[in-house]
């Protein structure tokens, strides 16, 4: 019997999302929205191509829950995006509402699966589905470095005009302004990048990666990036799926490791069939922690505005 994924939210993330897991083949994929007819409508059309595009998943929609029934890997990508001017948490109360169902609902029809978190503000909704679902923390886990950390690589493939796939990045922290990109562990075919890129080109890549989001979000002008974002939440269902343990970062909950604690934050995880298998505790600099340890705290604010 094939695995099941189930995708929460059939808009630009979900159904972006549903198309790279089914041409990956490695599941059937179930969408569910709350407009009716839409994530219906969109299984149909992926399922139809899939004569052409050579895989036999089936991507099925529904407007209820009940659907996620046996579900081995859960997908939350329900949720406002971002409009121009607005911030991630700006998202917070609305999405905090759309999370909580959602995290009641994968409780109550698949009590076993793993969860990855895609909803913004991403750390805080991270935090809110391992709540509210009550899984254990290796079960639950967000998306958001592999997203920053491709945004640096294609900056850096772009500065350098090497091959995408040559350049490998660590993006840490927080999903948002104070993400923290870290050059010290960005290499090109296994060469620092501090030794192939001036000083201040670096300084300037990593800041168009802590502000990519928004850079796309301004010129979309209706909504946020959701290519990207659906290739990163799909090599995290992979990791999981086909038990790769891929080297990732991602939204993981710490106990102590940076010096932080409850909270999910962005660090290196390695990824496997039982989820969040370990989580890497990288030598950072004075500055590296200070700035990761700065976007731990900001986020245990926000925390509160939910009250937690
Ligand atoms: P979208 O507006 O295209 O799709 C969201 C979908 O969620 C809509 O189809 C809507 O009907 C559905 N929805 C709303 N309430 C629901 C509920 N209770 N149950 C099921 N479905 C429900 O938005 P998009 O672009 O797909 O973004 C989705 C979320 O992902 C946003 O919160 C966005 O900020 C976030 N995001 C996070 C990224 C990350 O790296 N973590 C990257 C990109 C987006
Ligand atoms: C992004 O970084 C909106 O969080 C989303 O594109």
């Amino acid at each position: 019997m094939n695995k099941k994924i189930a995708v929460i939210g059939a808009g630009n993330v979900g159904a972006s999302t549903a198309l790279y897991l089914a041409e990956a083949n490695i599941a059937d994929v179930v969408m569910i929205d709350i407009i009716e007819g839409m994530p219906q409508g969109k299984g149909l059309d992926l399922t139809q191509a899939g004569p052409v595009r050579g895989y036999n998943c089936t991507v099925t929609g529904s407007n209820k829950y009940a659907d996620i029934r046996g579900a081995d890997l859960v997908i939350m990508t329900a949720g406002l995006a971002r409009k121009p001017g607005m911030s991630r948490e700006d998202l917070l109360n609305m999405n905090a509402e759309i999370v909580g169902s959602a995290a009641k609902n994968i409780k109550k029809y698949a009590p076993k699966a793993y969860v990855i978190v895609v909803s913004n503000p991403l750390d805080i909704m991270t935090y809110h589905m391992r709540k509210v679902t009550g899984f254990p923390t290796n079960r639950v886990c967000g998306q958001a470095g592999i997203l920053d950390s491709t945004r640096f690589r294609a900056f850096v493939a772009m500065e350098l005009n090497v091959a995408m796939a040559e350049v490998q990045a660590m993006v840490m922290g927080g999903h948002g302004d104070t993400m923290v990109p870290l050059p010290r562990y960005t290499t090109v075919g296994g060469i620092p990048i501090n030794e192939l890129i001036p000083k201040d080109r670096v300084k300037a890549i990593s800041e168009r990666t802590r502000f990519g989001g928004g850079e796309i979000v301004k010129l979309l002008k209706s909504g946020s990036a959701y290519y990207a974002p659906a290739a990163a939440v799909t090599d995290m269902a992979r990791s999981v799926l086909l038990d790769e343990k891929r080297v990732l970062p991602c939204s993981a909950y710490l106990t102590g490791q940076y010096g932080i604690k409850d909270i999910y934050i962005g660090v290196p995880i390695v990824l496997g069939a039982k989820g969040v298998e370990k989580i890497i505790e990288l030598k950072l600099s004075k500055k590296e922690l200070a700035d990761l340890q700065a976007s731990a705290k900001k986020y245990k604010g926000v925390l509160k505005e939910i009250g937690y």
